[in-house]
């Protein structure tokens, strides 16, 4: 079993090792983002991952799909990384929506 843990939320879920990154955190109710069922196609499901040493290596669609950038910096595609048997730490980034609404939100409130 490996025991993965989500933030900024720090969620903390126990699942089988070579399961999906995407599909623990749909078992732990912590939402990434994801529109192409899987498929490594829309590019939407980036997490970081604390230590990629908990994980399986890189798939051939992350390797095709992720910049060196990407890589070096351990964001992985949660729906093709796969948990490996240890203590698992994602980081699932905030949304860059997320972020502007935030902030229209306080510019308003500012004026108020
Ligand atoms: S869910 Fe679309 S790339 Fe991962």
């Amino acid at each position: 079993m490996a025991e993965v843990t989500f933030l900024p939320r720090n969620k903390m879920i126990k699942v089988k090792a070579g399961t999906s990154l995407l599909e623990t955190s749909k078992r732990a109710r912590v939402v990434i983002p994801a529109r192409c069922g899987g498929n490594a196609s829309c590019l939407m499901c980036k997490v970081i991952v604390e230590d990629p040493t908990t994980i399986l290596p890189l798939t051939q669609n992350e390797k095709e799909k992720l910049s060196e950038d990407q890589v070096s910096g351990n964001i992985r595609l949660a729906c093709q990384a796969k948990v490996f048997n240890k203590k698992v730490v994602v980081k699932i980034p905030e949304s860059p929506l997320n972020k502007v609404i935030q902030a229209q939100l306080q510019n308003k409130n500012k004026m108020i």
